[in-house]
């Protein structure tokens, strides 16, 4: 059986996509596996909690660092393909949505996919996000691994000023109480955490 110069040219394409996939996996610790659209949901209902929350704060304590009831700007770190991030500039067009992701093929499938869904209040970065100053987000998203949120929790302790609000799929911080977690409906009972982290 021979190959076509088109068929040799797809498979060095499919693997050299699958060798990107498997060695960001291993030097970041986590697959770029998407969160469910149960887990989107359940993380979006957290966000519009955390966002009044913030407004609430905002009116009762005008010294709590929330500065205005303008754009926020919200992060996810480690934003995979984007699904999240689509979702995040849909639900909110009036606020900034940020996304953080290091592995090289979900970074360009999710700068395609925004580019062509031409939403303008969302970007996405390939940049690790533990380098990252998080002082301007008012609530970031993650969903990572045991390891990732002890790393993240030491960041959130050592960059005084830094984000308010804090959701977390799967993944606990091991040193903070979450103020709000709800429970998905799937086998594991997967919980999302919300985390007031100021
Ligand atoms: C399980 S996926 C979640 C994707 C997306 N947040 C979602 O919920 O659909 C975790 C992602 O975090 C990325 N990641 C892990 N550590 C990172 C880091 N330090 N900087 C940027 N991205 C990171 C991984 O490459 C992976 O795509």
């Amino acid at each position: 059986m021979t190959l076509s110069v088109f068929e040799i040219v797809l498979i060095v394409f499919t693997l050299l996509v699958l060798l990107s996939i498997v060695w960001g996996t291993i030097r970041l610790g986590i697959s770029p596996m998407p969160s469910s659209r149960s887990a989107r949901q359940a993380m979006l209902e957290l966000c519009d909690e955390a966002l009044l929350e913030s407004i609430y704060q905002t009116i009762n304590k005008p010294n709590a660092g929330v500065s205005d009831n303008g754009p926020v700007r919200i992060y996810e770190l480690g934003s995979g393909w984007g699904n999240m991030l689509v979702a995040l500039a849909r639900r909110y067009p009036q606020h900034i949505i940020v996304g953080y992701e290091l592995s090289f093929v979900p970074w360009l499938v999710s700068i395609v996919w925004l580019k062509l869904l031409r939403l303008n209040n969302v970007s996405v970065h390939r940049q690790d996000f533990f380098k990252v100053d998080l002082s301007s987000a008012k609530l970031a998203l993650c969903y990572l691994y045991p390891q990732g949120m002890v790393k993240l929790e030491a960041k959130l302790t050592e960059d005084t000023g830094s984000l308010n609000y804090l959701i977390s799929h799967h993944f606990a911080l091991p040193h903070h109480e979450p103020i709000k977690t709800l429970w998905l409906k799937d086998v594991y009972q997967t919980p999302i955490y919300l985390y007031e982290v100021r």
